[in-house]
């Protein structure tokens, strides 16, 4: 065989060679069926709760973060970020049982209309849902907007593959201090 064919075939080879490991080397996914992980049914349901930010008293759930300017005066002006630790519970009395907290920041994202980002995550700790959380994100006008709609953006555990939205309206707010107990609808659909 000559010189130039060994290595014409030695080339062929290795591209071969390289074919097969790059099928192997990409070979990271696997097609499943649903049910191969318990995921069935799609189930369609309703959560219905209040949420409580705190903001005086020995315990407030949330803080502030950042204010422009380095002021924090409580009025939530344009560029404020809150962390909240807020608890969830299913009557609108602050003892009422608890049922899970929201945790995450709020952000003061508007120059015109009182605008704030929520980005929460509502993690459960009571009944079919204890363990499970849902992630909200979305434009929280509190002012202008008595019942608000921000977009359910996915969860955990039964909540796993979610789609679905929430409705927010305050149930009481004090101006004074910004103490808010806020009625939470979601409709998620799940498996
Ligand atoms: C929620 O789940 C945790 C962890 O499994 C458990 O310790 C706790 O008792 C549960 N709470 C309720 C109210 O069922």
């Amino acid at each position: 065989m000559a010189k130039s064919s060994i290595i014409l075939l030695i080339s062929l080879n290795l591209t071969f060679l390289s074919i097969i490991s790059f099928v192997t080397a990409t070979n990271y996914y696997q097609s499943l069926s649903p049910s191969m992980l318990g995921f069935q049914e799609e189930k369609f349901t309703h959560l219905h709760f209040y949420f409580h930010d705190i903001v005086t008293g020995q315990k407030p759930s949330m803080v502030f973060v950042a204010e422009p300017n380095g002021k924090i005066d409580g009025t939530l002006p344009f560029g404020t970020v809150v962390a909240m630790d807020d608890p969830l519970t299913a009557g609108p009395e602050r003892d009422s049982k608890l049922i899970g907290k929201a945790q995450g920041i709020y952000t003061s994202i508007s120059q015109g209309e009182m605008g704030l980002m929520m980005v929460m995550t509502m993690a459960f700790t009571h009944g079919d849902f204890n363990g499970s959380t849902l992630s909200i994100l979305g434009r929280n006008m509190i002012l202008t907007e008595p019942l608000r709609e921000m977009p359910i953006v996915g969860g955990t555990g039964a909540f796993r593959f979610v789609r679905g939205y929430t409705q927010a309206k305050f149930h009481s707010v004090d101006y004074s201090t910004g103490d808010a107990t806020v009625e939470y609808d979601i409709f998620v659909f799940h498996y």
